[in-house]
């Protein structure tokens, strides 16, 4: 890949500006590079397409957007980049709508790159998505401990999934290709294609979730092949500085052969170097704050009076993915709490959780789930009238515009969760606060916490009393402390937003090509 390359990117860096039309810019970038040798490779796909039943009985395909910070993320920036992205065609129109290579163009109303999809079956999908990267790794790496368990089926079909993305990318792939690998369903995919493809192509993964300290990640029994196949890469970016650390400790102590400069971030194993780096991910704040903008004041009443929020009421707001590291329970304890031992607050305030239903094939989604469903039912039943819910719990898909409303309308937030690897919930609630007035409760064990912590309320969501006591806090705040602690916040989102974080993640990409040559 030439420098010419890079250099078109680094271009991004001058579009910054807060006020300036965010449409406009998006045009010129996209005119601007030519990185069409990009491979991205993750699990999910940006784009699904399934069937539908019109009015008049016939079958129609529609496009969703999966929930979840990777997709929306990373589909902004490949529009940019105008490369191919590969994934798992999940969706029971995804066949119809490909040719016969399994590839589509998307976005599809304006199409800018390739998806290519890779087809599993419905034991593949059991074993390596429900199965090895859902109750192992993902539980592992968030500490859940009770939730992970480890099958030697499960992870050889893991194994053999990873083979089959391998497969596709090395079609794909040229030798200025950049293969760039997300997530933790695809551990074992970056030893594969380096050993077809040998050491030509630049390979770098994201890993979106956290990484656990030795203790815990030397507990799965596939430790060592997991941590043999990252290495296959070039570079391993991880949201914060702490699962790093983790990464290379976990090199240092399991792999024998390996020699690791933790500090420096430089792991060297089977005579190639792999560099370990922290690249906390943003927003696209500019787009969040123009929607933001733009949300109808009438159409935010219809929400609420839809909803059965009562309009003088004000609002506290939660929105994740059905995840039990979200610490969803814990919060409307807390809520409930509060409700319980400060009567004043009962009236006063009503809390929207929109919740999108996730891998709901799994015992533990499906019992968090109730859960939800069962406290909130409790909190409602205990403390509402027939003027006021206090508890209203949206599962329904919403509006980009109904969601922005959310956003921007909510007086306070609640990000809580028990561990995550990031979350940008956080940062999109923060980007789109355009009249400086909300206050934002973020757990102290998410990544983002690094980056937002000084002008958040701080919590632990173990803490239920404390939770209840941040949220009374929030919401009797003095006006200019919101907008004094929201300005730094917004400042902070809009300078580490999406493209800064593509920014420095290409720019050692670039750093470490030269190093290569
Ligand atoms: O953080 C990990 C992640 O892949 C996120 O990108 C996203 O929020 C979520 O998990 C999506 O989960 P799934 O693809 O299993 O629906």
């Amino acid at each position: 890949m030439s420098n010419d390359w890079w250099s078109s990117i680094s271009g991004l860096g001058q579009r910054h500006s807060q006020e300036a039309d965010v449409p406009e810019q998006d045009e010129t970038i996209t005119s601007s590079l030519e990185a069409e040798s990009v491979i991205v490779v993750s699990n999910r796909q940006p784009y699904r397409h399934r069937f539908e039943s019109t009015a008049d009985g016939e079958k129609s395909v529609a496009v969703d957007r999966p929930t979840g910070g990777l997709t929306a993320g990373l589909d902004p920036v490949m529009q940019r980049l105008n490369g191919t992205w590969i994934a798992w065609g999940d969706g029971d129109a995804d066949r119809t709508v490909s040719n016969s290579d399994g590839q589509v163009r998307v976005p599809p109303e304006e199409p800018t790159y390739t998806l290519q999809r890779v087809w599993l079956s419905e034991a593949d999908v059991a074993a390596y998505y429900y199965g090895y990267s859902n109750q192992a790794l993902w539980p592992l790496c968030h500490v859940s401990l009770e939730n992970t368990q480890f099958d030697i089926q499960q992870y050889r079909r893991y194994r053999a999934v990873n083979e089959t993305f391998a497969e596709t990318i090395v079609e794909h792939t040229t030798s200025e290709s950049v293969i760039w690998f997300q997530d933790y369903h695809l551990a074992c995919a970056p030893g594969m294609v380096r050993e077809q493809c040998g050491d030509e192509q630049f390979l770098l993964h994201f890993w979106h979730i956290p990484w656990p300290t030795v203790p815990v990640f030397r507990i799965c029994p596939q430790a060592r092949a997991l941590l043999k196949g990252l290495l296959g890469n070039d570079l391993i970016g991880f949201h914060v500085s702490e699962y790093c650390r983790n990464f290379c400790n976990c090199v240092s102590e399991l792999l024998e052969d390996s020699s690791v400069d933790v500090a420096a971030g430089e792991i060297t194993y089977n005579g190639r170097t792999t560099a370990v780096r922290a690249y906390p991910m943003g927003v696209d704040a500019e787009r969040i704050k123009r929607r933001s903008l733009n949300v109808a004041e009438s159409a935010w009443r219809t929400f609420k009076a839809d909803w059965g929020i009562d309009p003088d009421v004000r609002l506290v707001l939660g929105v994740d993915r059905l995840d039990y590291t979200k610490g969803i329970p814990e919060r409307l304890r807390s809520l409930e709490r509060l409700w319980e031992e400060r009567p004043r607050w009962r009236g006063r305030f009503t809390y929207v959780q929109k919740g999108s239903e996730s891998r709901s094939q799994i015992e533990a989604y499906q019992q968090l789930q109730q859960t939800v469903r069962e406290i909130s039912a409790r909190i409602n039943e205990r403390f509402g009238t027939d003027e006021w819910q206090p508890v209203v719990l949206i599962d329904a898909a919403l509006s980009r515009e109904q969601l922005s409303g959310l956003y921007r309308y909510s007086d306070v937030a609640l990000v809580t969760p028990l561990r995550d690897g990031m979350n940008l919930v956080a940062q999109e609630y923060v980007a789109a606060q355009v009249d400086d007035d909300g206050v934002l409760i973020l757990s102290e064990l998410a990544g983002s916490h690094e980056q937002l912590g000084d002008a958040v309320l701080s919590i632990n969501p173990y803490d239920i009393s404390g939770q209840a006591d941040a949220i009374e806090r929030a919401l009797t705040m003095p006006e200019a402390e919101r907008r004094h602690r929201c300005r730094r916040l917004r400042r902070s989102v809009h300078e580490n937003d999406l493209t800064a974080w593509l920014e420095d993640v290409f720019s050692t990409v670039s750093d470490c090509k030269s190093d290569k040559t």
